[in-house]
């Protein structure tokens, strides 16, 4: 089990102290220890919260590893690499972290030239020839620098954040892989390991291939010949069988000599390391682990507790900047406004209060009145979201034709929006919260009636 690293925080430079982001860190930190993960590489964004959760975590066995991340007087700062052995195969595993865009203070990141020639000669060190791993939260072409650099790396995984799922390609002699940000899927690699310590074909499995077409090659000739000794029908398949034959002849000349690979390989020892692979997505219709569903219970009423306390101190002035709220829109909209309360949109808020998730920051942006029609707007964890009004709360009207305080005031000088477009139902309907959105069919049901 392991991971190449940024699995704590969203973004980097989490202010420091109690925060819903920290409880988060806190618990994937829970929760991957009872998963009993292997390994996981430090990434930047790791880094992005204070070190202190990190490197108690390290201390107390969490499975950090970094190669390059070190204190002020270059001592590394987490376990470099460890190993493993599957059969007689000897797999060492170290991991290199991406210098964050702002650094922690006391903390360095060491030179990939300085630290990894090292490490890759301790590793080779040893007679048979060992299979390392590299978690990398480096960008993919990076990673294939370091592969034309370092050639005895035969896996990369890697975490950039600019890339999702990457399928296992060969590059080199290094298979190049990684899965999608935060957990969307899980990678499953099966390797076979071999003794060359080459990637390769599977020579046996084209070999039993060859052979189920050479069997029916020869069941579709012996039928045509059956056929041809038909009177009068003799000529009729001549060419055909004829072409047959020689692909006969050439399958079995294939054949012949891929046994005689396979025989080699078996008397010198020699085979080459082969994979499987599979992205699996993790889908809400899975068996939930009861383990981590009672951690992340506990993670939302800490939540809870955290927001529902310092509710009045947060913000909502500048999230709600020159809107007027639903109340205000009734009064001249009754027709529209009507129609929008049957609407989901007008109970999105109740719909986070039954799932007592209203104190939750990563659920209550989509669910309350933001600037989704305004293209500048980016939906951000802030904690102005706790204290907005009650008239702003739920996909309020504005949500759709954009604030509405100045035309409010003045109807006849200020215009609304009108028909929002598709980008600003995409801002909520992303594809992680409603992966089947429709705009021409969804506007319909939505649309306002005319007064
Ligand atoms: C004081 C009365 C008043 C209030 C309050 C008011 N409006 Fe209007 N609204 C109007 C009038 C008048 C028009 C113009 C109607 C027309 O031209 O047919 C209008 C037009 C609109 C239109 C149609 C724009 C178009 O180009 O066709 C939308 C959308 C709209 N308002 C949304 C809102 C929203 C959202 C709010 C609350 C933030 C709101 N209005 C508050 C009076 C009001
Ligand atoms: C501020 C976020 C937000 C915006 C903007 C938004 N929606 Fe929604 N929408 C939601 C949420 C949240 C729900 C679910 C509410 C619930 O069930 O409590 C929803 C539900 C719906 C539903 C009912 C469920 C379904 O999928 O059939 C439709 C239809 C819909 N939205 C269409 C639209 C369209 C079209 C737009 C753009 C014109 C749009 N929405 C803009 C957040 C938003
Ligand atoms: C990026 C915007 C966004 C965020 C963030 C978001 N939602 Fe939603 N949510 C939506 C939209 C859009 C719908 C309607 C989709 C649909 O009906 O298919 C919806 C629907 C729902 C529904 C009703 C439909 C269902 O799937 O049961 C629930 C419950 C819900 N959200 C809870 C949450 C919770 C809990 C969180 C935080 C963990 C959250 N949402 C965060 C946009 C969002
Ligand atoms: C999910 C997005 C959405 C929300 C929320 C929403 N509207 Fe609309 N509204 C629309 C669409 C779409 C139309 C139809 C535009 C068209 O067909 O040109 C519309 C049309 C209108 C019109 C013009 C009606 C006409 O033809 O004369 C008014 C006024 C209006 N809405 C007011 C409101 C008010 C008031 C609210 C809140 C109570 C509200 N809308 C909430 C999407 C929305």
């Amino acid at each position: 089990m392991l991971d190449a690293g940024n699995l704590l925080y969203k973004r980097t430079n989490i202010h420091k102290g109690p925060s819903q982001e920290r409880l988060t860190a806190e618990t994937i930190i829970d929760i991957y220890t009872g998963l009993h993960y292997d390994a996981v590489g430090v990434g930047p964004l790791d880094l992005a919260g204070s070190m202190d959760l990190l490197k108690n975590s390290g201390d107390n066995g969490f499975p950090w590893i970094s190669a390059n991340l070190a204190d002020d007087l270059d001592k590394p700062l987490f376990k470099q690499w460890i190993n493993r052995k599957a059969g007689d195969t000897d797999i060492y595993i170290t991991a290199l972290t991406a210098p964050p865009g702002m650094m922690p203070s006391g903390i360095k990141i060491l030179k990939t030239e300085t630290v990894l020639p090292k490490l890759l000669k301790k590793f080779t060190g040893a007679k048979q020839k060992p299979f390392i791993i590299l978690l990398s939260t480096l960008t993919n072409d990076e990673n294939r620098k370091i592969v034309e650099q370092y050639p005895d790396i035969n896996l990369i995984i890697g975490a950039d954040r600019s890339r999702s799922n990457i399928s296992p390609k060969i590059f080199k002699n290094c298979l190049l892989t990684q899965t999608e940000k935060q957990g969307k899927y899980q990678g499953l690699l099966e390797i076979i390991f071999g003794t060359t310590r080459q990637w390769g074909m599977d020579n046996s499995k084209e070999l039993a291939d060859l052979q189920n077409k050479l069997g029916s090659l020869n069941w579709q000739l012996r039928r045509l010949e059956k056929k041809s000794k038909l009177p009068g029908q003799s000529e009729k398949f001549k060419t055909t069988i004829l072409r047959l034959n020689n692909e006969k002849e050439a399958m079995s000349k294939k054949i012949d000599s891929l046994k005689e690979i396979i025989q080699q390989e078996s008397v010198s020892g020699a085979a080459n390391d082969q994979f499987i692979y599979r992205f699996i997505r993790l889908q809400k219709n899975m068996p939930n682990d009861q383990p981590t569903v009672g951690k992340l219970h506990i993670l939302n009423s800490k939540i809870r507790k955290l927001h529902k306390n310092n509710k009045q101190t947060s913000q909502s002035s500048k999230l709600i900047e020159g809107m007027a709220g639903y109340p205000v829109c009734e009064t001249c909209h009754e027709a529209q406004f009507k129609f929008w309360e049957k609407s989901m949109h007008a109970s999105a808020f109740m719909t986070l209060v039954e799932k007592n998730k209203q104190y939750d920051l990563d659920c209550l942006p989509c669910h309350l009145t933001i600037d989704a029609s305004n293209s500048a707007f980016t939906i951000k964890t802030t904690r102005g979201y706790l204290s907005y009004p009650v008239r702003m709360q739920s996909v309020g009207c504005e949500s759709c034709h954009g604030p509405g305080k100045s035309h409010s005031l003045n109807p006849d000088t200020v215009s609304m929006l009108r028909l929002p477009d598709r980008k600003t139902c995409l801002t909520c309907h992303s594809s992680e919260h409603d992966d089947n959105f429709d705009y021409e069919v969804k506007i319909q049901n939505i649309s306002c009636p005319a007064s």
